[in-house]
């Protein structure tokens, strides 16, 4: 697949960037639908940033608490997408709350991947909260990211067994394993087009290897 006919994608990261890495691996295959145009990082001792410029991808840093708002922070994000002209972002270890009027300029074009099944166990401190609360399954959550806090049209799940001495340190490293497997394959299905938004449900049909009419993606 051409360039020209990818998806111009941004990843927004906080963090080590493993998921990143993931995400640039996919991209990196020929066929892939998409390609990582940009990385923004709202720290820059990320080692997403690392990442990024070892594979040659064009890295922002936006330093949050240089703003005097969420909103005008925010504001900043949209700017810089619209200059480089990108169609979808994904947030990958992104540990910032999006404001509503950002999340509203972007409809249907941000993903999230969540380390949790949810509804299930939204927000913070998710590993030690699924331990605690005896659940036998987590796992993890790609979706598209809606008004609420994790809250949003699911594209994909993977459920991890919870073992019975799991601490949230490694429950949280085998669920990263299977974030690094589904997060490349919901960008894949986004992408390609072969995802699609039916009664606010995100449907995805495997054996449709052709674009689909009724899909709004590809974007
Ligand atoms: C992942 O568990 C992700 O689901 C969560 O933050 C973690 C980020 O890890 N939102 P990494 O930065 O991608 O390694």
């Amino acid at each position: 697949m051409s360039s020209a006919t990818k998806t111009r994608v941004a990843v927004l990261v906080s963090g080590g960037g493993s998921n990143l890495q993931s995400l640039i691996e996919a991209t990196d295959t020929p066929d892939f639908p998409a390609e990582i145009a940009l990385v923004i990082s709202n720290k820059a001792e990320a080692y997403g940033l690392v990442r990024a410029k070892n594979s040659l991808i064009k890295t922002i840093v936006l330093d949050h608490s240089l703003y005097t708002s969420r909103e005008t922070f925010d504001k900043e994000i949209h700017a810089v997408l619209v200059e480089n002209q990108i169609q979808l972002v994904c947030l990958a270890g992104y540990m910032r709350i999006l404001s509503p009027a950002f999340v509203a300029k972007w409809p249907n074009r941000i993903i999230n991947i969540h380390p949790s099944l949810l509804p299930s166990f939204p927000g913070l401190n998710v590993h030690q909260r699924a331990i605690d609360a005896g659940v036998k399954f987590s796992g993890c959550t790609v979706h598209l990211v809606g008004a609420g806090l994790d809250d949003g049209p699911i594209i994909i799940q993977a459920a991890v067994p919870v073992l019975a001495n799991d601490t949230a340190k490694n429950l949280a490293s085998r669920i990263l394993e299977s974030e690094h497997r589904i997060y490349p394959k919901a960008l894949e299905w986004i992408a390609s087009g072969r995802a699609r938004l039916i009664k606010g449900q995100v449907v995805v049909n495997e054996e449709d290897e052709g674009r689909a009419s009724a899909s709004i993606w590809p974007l």
